[in-house]
């Protein structure tokens, strides 16, 4: 069976004044019915900016796809026209974003934005139209659905929010939800319920999911597979499980070494020393080898290709033996 998503070799580069910004250098991921992957990485690594490259939403002038494919059901996206993307944003592939006031409009009630998605998409109206609305507020489990239809977002709290900008994603039934950074802007518990209940859809309605975040507590929970992202690349995947059992990457290393454990005192959590790298200007060769504490000769020099470590496990890194 083909994958859901299948992007390959993916290149986005950002054209500004002072250069060339590689946001995203030669990824390649895969994504399966139903299954969820998780793209990890610090801030400013190019996780939007792949995400953003999926559904050509790129920043204008600046942003374009120089190469690679997004095959999405067979088809590449890379080659669609704005009109055609259209029909395929929000109906197939959705979005849902970071911080929900901004994805959502102030200006419009809760029923006009959600409800916009059914007109649109399936050109329901009246009292059908409302009906599904509720029905969608409902699979995000907002309590008194019927009482909320003419509230404005900020009449709501930041996790009803959430919700709702959950609601819009989910109401076409689209086949792919991408969530960057979904949860950031929530507080803790608020976040743990918002997880839960995408977990409930999902299983509910086997949407797949790609997850952005910068969080492997998130990663553990949520994800089947995860793509680590480092300036630009993707320096290792695999499993969920297999990745945080058998980390080879340095970098994936050290994120994980960041993960706070339970019985750990606030000032002994580490981080990983050193600034990523300027993506308009990066060093020859493994782009973390100024931070790297493995960094070897060859390191300096040349970029080490992906390679594959065990069972659908791959790395890009010189310890790792082809
Ligand atoms: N509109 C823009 N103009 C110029 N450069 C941009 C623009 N958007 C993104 N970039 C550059 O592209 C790179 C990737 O940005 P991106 O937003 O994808 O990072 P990210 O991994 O999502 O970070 P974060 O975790 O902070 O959201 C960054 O280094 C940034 O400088
Ligand atoms: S290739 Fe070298 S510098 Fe890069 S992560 Fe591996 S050991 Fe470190
Ligand atoms: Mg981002």
């Amino acid at each position: 069976m083909s994958a859901l998503l299948d992007v390959q070799n993916l290149k986005t580069y950002y054209f500004a004044r002072r250069g060339v910004v590689k946001a995203v250098d030669g990824v390649s991921f895969s994504i399966d019915q139903g299954e969820t992957l998780g793209l990890v990485g610090e801030s400013g690594c190019g996780k939007t900016m792949t995400c953003h490259s999926i559904l050509k939403l790129l920043p204008k002038p600046g942003g374009r796809i120089v190469e690679g494919q997004v095959l999405f059901e067979g088809e590449d996206l890379v080659l669609k026209t704005e009109r055609q993307m259209r029909r395929i944003r929000g109906a197939k592939i959705s979005m849902i974003l970071q911080d929900s006031m901004t994805s959502l409009n102030p200006a419009y009630t809760i029923e006009n934005q959600v409800g916009e998605v059914f007109a649109i998409h399936q050109k329901l109206k009246g009292r059908a139209l409302k009906e599904k609305v509720i029905e969608a507020l409902k699979l995000v489990k907002i309590p008194a659905a019927e009482t909320r239809l003419r509230a404005f977002p900020h009449q709501m709290s930041g996790g009803m929010r959430q919700r709702v900008a959950g609601a819009i994603a989910l109401g076409a039934k689209p086949s792919l939800i991408i969530a960057d950074e979904p949860t950031t802007a929530l507080d803790v518990t608020i976040q743990a319920q918002y997880l839960n209940l995408l977990k409930e859809i999902q299983a509910e309605t086997g949407v797949a999911m790609m997850f952005v975040t910068h969080d492997l507590g998130v990663v553990a929970r949520m994800c089947d597979k995860v793509a680590v992202m480092y300036a630009g690349r993707i320096v290792e995947k695999a499993e969920m499980k297999d990745l945080f059992r058998h980390p080879r990457h340095p970098y994936t290393i050290g994120l994980l070494a960041c993960l706070p454990k339970m019985d750990a005192e606030l000032d002994k959590l580490v981080s990983i020393p050193g600034q990523p790298p300027d993506l308009g200007a990066l060093p020859d060769g493994c782009h973390f080898a100024p931070r790297c504490p493995e960094c070897m000769e060859i390191c300096k020099q040349k970029y080490p290709e992906e390679r594959l470590a065990r069972d659908e496990h791959y790395v890009s890194c010189w310890l790792v033996e082809k």
